[in-house]
Formats: structure tokens, sequence, C-alpha cells
């Protein structure tokens, strides 16, 4: 396991997969470094790669709203990172060698964080963390724990843009999510 400034230099300096040859930047994550909580998207869109950090774009504000209803914020009190830390073309799903080449480093945040709760946003997300067959529709809103830490899955912000039917449901989890922050966190609120 390597600390903050190795992994960090270490992964944006990345030539592990394709997705290096296409990249404006490696997208690391941002927030807090003693973050309880995390939140895990599946990989950087186009405004996330030009501008290194994660969720910058439309579905980026709305993420941060859905946050503030909870009081978490990425400047305070969450930490934001993805799958995948480059751009996959087009948007496209990264691949599962995308992932594989780029999950060690999302590992080493974890280890360095030691978060109480991990938030995964969407099904990419939930599928590679929490269980290969995850069904998002059915199971966002749950809650399992894996090795000591709580996890769950929203609906992605983007997924929400395109479907605003999901707005309900998406209410009900964040007030799940801020429940269970009560239950297990130290210094979040
Ligand atoms: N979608 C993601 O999954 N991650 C980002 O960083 C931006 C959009």
């Amino acid at each position: 396991m390597m600390n903050w400034e190795a992994l960090e230099q270490t992964c944006k300096s990345c030539q592990k997969c394709a997705l290096a040859d296409t990249r404006h930047n490696v997208v690391f994550g941002v927030g807090p470094r003693d973050a309880e909580v995390m939140c895990i998207g599946e990989g950087p869109g186009e405004n996330e790669d030009l501008q290194g950090e994660p969720f910058v774009g439309r579905a980026g504000k709305l993420l941060d709203d859905m946050l503030e209803l909870i009081d978490l914020d990425r400047t305070k009190n969450v930490y934001i990172a993805n799958i995948v830390k480059c751009r996959p073309p087009q948007n496209r799903d990264p691949l599962n060698t995308e992932q594989d080449a780029c999950i060690g480093y999302l590992r080493n945040q974890v280890a360095l964080i030691r978060p109480k709760i991990i938030v995964c946003l969407g099904r990419v997300a939930a599928v590679r963390l929490i269980r290969e067959d995850f069904k998002i529709t059915r199971e966002h809103g749950q809650w399992l724990t894996k090795a000591g830490v709580q996890m769950t899955a929203l609906y992605h912000p983007a997924a929400i843009l395109r479907d605003p039917s999901k707005r309900p449901d998406t209410f009900q989890d964040l007030k799940s999510l801020q429940a269970k922050i009560q239950e297990v966190c130290n210094h979040t609120y």
C-alpha cells in the first residue's frame, strides 16, 4: 500500500490501460482524506477529464445538491472518487479490463481513508464494489456490510437527470444515508 503522495503521483502518471492515451487529466479524487463517507462513481466524463476533478458537469451539480440535502460537502466531509480515473471515450461504460487495471488505486484510497460508509453512484460502481449481479433498480438504497464498511448504492445522478421519476426513490435513499451517518459516523455532522 502506498501513502497519499506516492499514490497520487503514481496514479497521475499511470499507463496501465489504453485510456491513458486519450485522457487530458487523471481524475484522482477530491475531498477530505479523513472523510467517514466516500461516494464512488464509474469514471470521468468530458468535463471531469478537462478539469481533473470528479463530478463537475451537470450530473456533478446534481450530486452536490443531493449531498447538500443531507449536509454533505466535498470540501468538508465527503470524499468523491471513481472506479476508473481516466475518461472512457464517448462516455461508454469502463471495460472490465480497464476497471481491473485501475481498481487498485481506489482500493488504496479506501485503505488510506478507512471510511465508515461507501456510497456507490450507479450500477457500474455497485456491480464492481457490492455484488457482480447487483440490480440497481431493485436494490438501490439497501444496506450491507463488507469488510466492516457499510455499503449502499444510489441511482447515478446522470440517470436521475435522464429520468426524473427516479427522484422520489433517491430522496428516500438520501434520508436513509443521513440516518446511517447519524448511526455510525463520529465527526461527519
Ligand atoms: N460520472 C461519474 O461516474 N463520475 C464522474 O466523475 C462524473 C460523471
